[in-house]
């Protein structure tokens, strides 16, 4: 058998060479892959937080007589969520890159650096809304059906960013600078419905995102300012406003602790005594197990009104 010559080439090239279709394909196939690391219910909250902790942090380094801020809005009526901040925002070819699979432009000692986070916010969802204010660019744009696309196996065409006129969240009329990201759930993403939690007051939402999310920093930081508005089912409003972000751990703000040990005894002799679906006293809202170096283990299933089933979740 006689092996063929042939020159040096770059397989990276592969991509850029391949026939439209079967490039369509493989940047599909790459968002899918993307989007398949996100399995928790928390990530939109997370990679959104993330990114505009990172921003304000940027910004912080490089700037004095800043308060570096972020605005969350949870909207459990509308299924939404936005979260705007004032850091160093996105110049028009960062608005235009950032979405795509792999692109970061972050280096150093950020939290985020694979680029994929934003990549997963515009096509894990049906609707995203990505509004900038950059020193000589300011845009608002809206993607919408991507996560829909995905799944089409005969789409018209890829998702296009087109112009959008009203911004959703009301804190990006505040800023001289930053970004604002608002995403809407529906019954084909993860999550679908907001409801499911049944937290629907500020101050609750800021603890389970001081334990979910980057707004509980490991490292306290004493100069972020966070401020969190939650719609409930009815339209009711309530809001936050924390000056810091740190962990949150059971000692700052439950009135009674007790070991993770404790707690599991106490479980198992419940168990025993009364069975899986024992309903805890009224009233009480959250019981989070931790472990003695602060680290959560585990949630117990939570109804608010109803009482609390006894189901471990390790
Ligand atoms: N709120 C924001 N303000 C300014 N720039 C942003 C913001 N969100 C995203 N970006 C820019 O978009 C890029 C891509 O974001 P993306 O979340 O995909 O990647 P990343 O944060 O770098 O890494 P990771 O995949 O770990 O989240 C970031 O590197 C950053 O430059
Ligand atoms: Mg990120």
């Amino acid at each position: 058998m006689t092996m063929n010559n042939f020159k040096p080439f770059d397989p990276l090239k592969a991509k850029s060479l391949a026939d439209t279709e079967v490039a369509a394909l493989a940047q599909k196939r790459e968002i899918k892959n993307i989007l398949g690391s996100y399995v928790g219910w928390y990530d939109p909250f997370c990679e959104l937080i993330q990114n505009a902790l990172d921003s304000i942090e940027e910004r912080a380094a490089n700037e004095d007589n800043y308060e570096p801020t972020i605005w969350i809005g949870i909207n459990i009526k509308n299924n939404s969520l936005s979260v705007t901040d004032n850091g160093i925002g996105l110049d028009e070819d960062k608005f235009q890159k950032f979405l795509c699979p792999d692109i970061s432009f972050k280096s150093g000692k950020t939290r985020g650096h694979k680029g994929v986070g934003a990549t997963y916010l515009a096509y894990g969802f049906n609707y995203i809304q990505v509004a900038t204010k950059f020193p000589g660019f300011s845009a608002v744009g809206k993607m919408e059906g991507s996560r829909n696309w995905l799944n089409d196996e005969n789409p018209s065409g890829n998702p296009q960013m087109k112009q959008d006129e009203k911004v959703y969240a009301k804190a990006f009329s505040e800023i001289d600078r930053g970004v604002s990201i608002f995403v809407k759930f529906d019954q084909s993403t993860h999550p679908k419905d907001l409801k499911w939690i049944v937290a629907d007051q500020a101050e609750e939402w800021l603890k389970i995102l001081s334990v979910k999310t980057g707004l509980g920093a490991f490292t306290a930081n004493n100069d972020i300012k966070v401020v969190l508005k939650v719609v409930d089912r009815d339209g009711t409003k309530t809001e936050v406003v924390q000056k810091g972000i740190e962990y949150f751990l059971p000692h700052n703000a439950v009135q009674k602790s007790a070991s993770a040990s404790e707690i599991n005894n106490k479980l198992d002799e419940l168990f025993k005594k009364k069975g899986k679906n024992l309903i805890y006293h009224q009233g009480l809202k959250t019981l989070m197990l931790f472990t003695n170096d602060g680290q959560q283990t585990s949630f117990l299933s939570w109804q608010k009104t109803v009482g609390l089933k006894l189901t471990k979740t390790r």
